[in-house]
């Protein structure tokens, strides 16, 4: 293949020089940089495909340049090489710890370098792929900016309504870092966290990504990033985009429910997503936060047509009118107040099961396939632009 960006971080200019020499040789674009900061500053120019780093540098070495460039959503998933003459177990294992995809000792064979340099660009070039592969399942956010305002509720009521024909092909990924709680609103005990993904090195195979997939009584699926708020930091930024990934891969429809926050780890799952459901109450801070929120979509380019408004606890007319007046337009979409859906909280299953028929779960059947219909079409037209 080659044309691909490399960015080479190392304060030795000879090594500079020869790595840049035999990697422009073999088709490669090649950026160079002295230290840590540079590179840092390089990448923030220009994302690069790959990036080769030394250990040991002046300013910044090459593990802080891996521990920063991972803990944010634009660059978490560049493949890093390490490449240093420090090459005791205790580096190497270090080197993971931060971020490393590879760790090479110094003198490396220039041959070898390449030939793990094509194995990590494939398999970054896979995993995009795999995002673009044919009608790959939708992934619909539930994103707000206040706590309370029922993103747990709605995302899961909405996942069980959708996937009353085929249940298997709908999943409910569950976000929060600190409590989350789709698990108790599903009653699916012992789901298996994102966060233990940190204690496994090398490739997740399928088998492997299925220990963290649980089963609803129905048969939906559920992914859970952590159960206990102090293992919150062993949640990676590519941890989330593995779990949105494999569960696309199997699913039509992946409801994301998100911690009230706009944190790196939601702006990964907004980068890899379809539909973007804002959600507000009508109460002022709540609509408030939901304006920030739709606003930081704007800033980062999100377009509005995959953006939905829905306001929940609507309790009456008067509601609806300060929605309107506070919005400038209706929002999008509205549930109502319905006391059924803390009575269904409280018994582990879903409103839309524990009350079928009634008319809390017939709003959310239809918002359910409002959802699932504009996230179609989204996808569709992006299909059928690329
Ligand atoms: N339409 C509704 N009518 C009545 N109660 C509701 C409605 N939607 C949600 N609730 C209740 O509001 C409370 C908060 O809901 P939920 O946990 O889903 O909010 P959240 O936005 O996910 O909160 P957090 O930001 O803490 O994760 C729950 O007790 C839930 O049962
Ligand atoms: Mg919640």
């Amino acid at each position: 293949m080659a044309g691909e960006k490399i960015l080479i971080a190392d304060d030795e200019p000879h090594v500079r020089k020869l790595l840049e020499r035999y990697l422009s040789h073999h088709g490669y674009v090649v950026g160079l940089a002295a230290d840590g900061l540079e590179a840092l500053e390089l990448v923030r120019q220009q994302t690069p495909d790959l990036v080769i780093t030394d250990v040991n540098m002046p300013n910044m070495n090459g593990l802080e340049l891996a521990r920063r460039l991972r803990t944010s959503h634009k660059t978490a998933l560049i493949p890093i090489l390490m490449l240093s003459a420090q090459k005791q177990e205790t580096d190497v294992l270090a080197g993971y710890a931060q971020g490393a995809d590879e760790y090479v000792g110094k003198p490396v064979e220039l041959s070898i370098l390449k030939a793990k340099i094509e194995i990590l660009l494939r398999r970054a070039g896979q995993a995009t792929a795999a995002t673009g592969e044919a009608r790959p399942g939708r992934v619909i956010l539930f994103i707000h900016g206040k706590g309370g305002v029922g993103a747990t509720t709605l995302a899961v009521n909405c996942a069980v309504a959708a996937s009353s024909q085929s249940p298997e092909r709908v999943g409910v990924l569950d976000l929060n870092l600190a409590f989350g709680n789709s698990d108790i609103l599903l009653d699916v005990r012992d789901a298996r966290p994102l966060a233990e993904l940190a204690r496994i090195q090398g490739e997740i195979d399928e088998a492997t990504f299925d220990s963290f997939v649980s089963a609803h009584a129905t048969g939906m699926r559920l992914v859970v990033a952590n159960r206990e708020p102090e293992a919150a930091e062993l949640v990676s930024l590519g941890a989330v985009r593995l779990a949105i990934e494999r569960l696309r891969r199997r699913c039509d429809y992946v409801f994301v429910d998100l911690p009230a926050n706009f944190s790196e780890h939601t702006l990964i799952a907004v980068d890899n997503s379809t539909l973007a459901c804002v959600l507000t109450t009508p109460r002022l801070a709540s609509m408030k936060a939901a304006r920030e929120c739709m606003e930081i979509l704007d800033k980062i380019g999100y377009q509005r047509q995959r953006v939905v408004l829905i306001a929940n606890q609507v309790a009456d007319q008067a509601e609806r009118e300060n929605l309107k007046t506070f919005f400038r337009q209706p929002p999008d979409a509205l549930v109502d107040r319905w006391q059924q859906f803390e009575f269904a909280a409280d018994a582990g299953t879903p409103l839309v099961l524990k009350f079928p028929g009634s008319e809390a779960a017939t709003q959310v059947t239809t918002l359910a396939r409002t959802l699932c219909e504009a996230a179609d079409e989204i996808s569709a037209e992006s299909a059928a632009a690329s």
